[in-house]
């Protein structure tokens, strides 16, 4: 799962859900009368989360989730508005379902999250079928807007109506009381922060999710002492600064080792910490927990000090070398990804071959690399032009890509003959006979399935091949247990 990043494709809720009974919000526990919400994911896992979040709020209003989008009487696309390819291929698709809606009179079309908030003017004068409009923290109003709905409708059927909108951003939302709807499974996230205070200069976050808050630990153990129970084995703790987590004298630390308490839950992680905030502290914790992976996804952006500057992300390159340094150094076997922007505006052929040499110096696990795209209404927006032509960026990133897809392979490569140890998730995407799993660092391993084996379990694997992303391998019993 790596950074809070664009899924490759959207996700519906129904994939991740089933049809169950949550608690959550308080009014008009029967409004939604059966019936049925589809909600679409794009964007990070902090997105899938909130689906999670709004299917628990919903269920418990009588709602139940669709299983395709042709069954919905409501459809919730929850949106992401990082780079601008994230907002443009949600516009596409809201086009698409409208065609749903004219088949299918009364059918509800709501646009959530980052969007939302960023783009509410856009949305209701290019997509006028959009019927609401639902920033990050509006969430718990969701019911309350769809009974407003219905009765807009039922007054006037004319299907003309303004959309309703609620983009408010709220500093104490943390959706606390809340059970977030979840598939059977056996790897689930809680959301420990909302929001971000960082305010580096590219970044939209801290526009449309709000102010960072934390969530209240009880709150947070209560979730995953939830997830335990259900049967879960892994947990990872959310946030857009993870690490900068603070609740009344509780830090990120803390609530590490309190959530490796709780018996069940067998790996931790996080995602994703912020440089600055990496305390000696939270390096020990890591290192001392056996149930903390030994995985983080650490962003650099570049590794230009005067790019690094003008981006505002607090720290110097020699900084973010010396932590991972630090971090090598306390847990030899740690696995590191990252964050790369090409492109950054008065980024020099020097600042990127600054960049590449890191990446070949610290040999990142891997690499999310991005084309900068200018977010309206951030400060580089404002203040700093967009001044590396296109084609630039493009052979950048290109560049970038091919070099750090050969890293991945050299690191994966030396794990042939290996044994490492797996959870077990689901069936492979290619074969019903082979089981699909992470490793500790967050190598996905693929293996075939023997009797006595399910979801849930880790398994020792012997590594027989690796391709540059996934290691694939047998079931080796007769080794040490994991
Ligand atoms: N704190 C979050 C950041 C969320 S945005 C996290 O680390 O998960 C995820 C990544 O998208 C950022 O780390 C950055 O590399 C990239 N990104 C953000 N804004 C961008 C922009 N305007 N253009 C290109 N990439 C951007
Ligand atoms: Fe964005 Fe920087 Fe926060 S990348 S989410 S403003 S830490």
């Amino acid at each position: 799962m790596g950074q809070l990043q664009i899924a490759d494709a959207p996700i519906n809720l129904i994939d991740l859900i089933e049809n169950k009974k949550a608690t959550g919000g308080d009014a008009l526990p029967e409004a939604g009368n059966g019936r049925k919400v589809y909600i679409e994911t794009y964007g990070c896992q902090m997105n899938v989360a909130d689906s999670e979040l709004m299917g628990g709020i919903l269920l418990s209003h009588g709602y139940t989730i669709a299983r395709t989008v042709e069954e919905a009487d409501v459809i919730l696309v929850n949106t992401c508005a990082v780079r601008e390819k994230a907002e443009d291929r949600v516009f596409g698709r809201v086009a698409t379902l409208n065609g749903y809606k004219n088949r299918k009179p009364g059918v509800v079309i709501g646009v959530t999250g980052c969007m939302a908030e960023h783009l509410r003017d856009k949305i209701t004068d290019q997509a006028p079928y959009v019927d609401m409009v639902i920033g990050p923290d509006a969430y718990r109003r969701l019911p309350q807007m769809l009974a407003d709905k219905d009765q807009q409708e039922a007054k006037d059927k004319k299907d003309e109506h303004d959309p309703i909108i609620d983009v408010r951003l709220d500093r104490r939302e943390t959706y606390e009381g809340i059970t977030p709807v979840r598939e059977e499974g056996v790897t689930g996230w809680i959301t420990i922060q909302r929001g971000c205070d960082k305010f580096c200069t590219f970044c939209i976050v801290p526009y449309t999710r709000g102010r960072e808050r934390g969530v209240a630990p009880r709150e947070i153990l209560r979730q995953a002492r939830a997830l335990a129970e259900a049967g879960y084995k892994e947990v990872t703790l959310l946030g857009q600064t993870v690490n900068s987590y603070k609740y009344e004298g509780v830090d990120f630390a803390d609530l590490l080792t309190a959530v490796a308490q709780i018996d069940g839950i067998e790996r931790i992680r996080f995602t994703s910490p912020y440089p600055v905030d990496f305390t000696p502290k939270l390096i020990e914790t890591m290192a001392r927990e056996d149930k903390i992976c030994k995985y983080i996804h650490f962003p650099v952006q570049s590794a230009s000090n005067e790019v690094l500057k003008v981006m505002r992300r607090g720290y110097t390159i020699e900084e973010f070398r010396q932590l991972v340094v630090d971090m090598r150094a306390a847990m030899p076997d740690l696995a590191i990804s990252t964050d790369i922007i090409v492109g950054f505006p008065g980024e020099s052929d020097e600042d990127f071959q600054a960049t590449m040499d890191l990446m070949r110096e610290i040999r990142f696990d891997f690499a999310y690399m991005f084309k900068y795209s200018e977010r309206e209404g951030t400060f580089a927006h404002k203040r700093i032009p967009d001044d590396v032509p296109e084609a630039v960026k493009g052979a950048r990133l290109k560049e970038m890509i091919a070099m750090q897809e050969g890293i991945c392979a050299e690191i994966m490569k030396p794990h042939i003959g290996k044994l490492v140890h797996v959870l077990i998730q689901g069936n492979s995407r290619k074969s019903d006979d082979d089981w699909v799993g992470r490793t500790d660092t967050f190598k996905t391993a693929i293996f075939p399935k023997v009797e006595g084996t399910e979801p849930g379990q880790i398994v020792p694997v012997r590594v027989l091949k690796a391709t540059s992303h996934t290691l694939v391998g047998e079931i080796e019993w007769n080794c040490s247990k994991p």
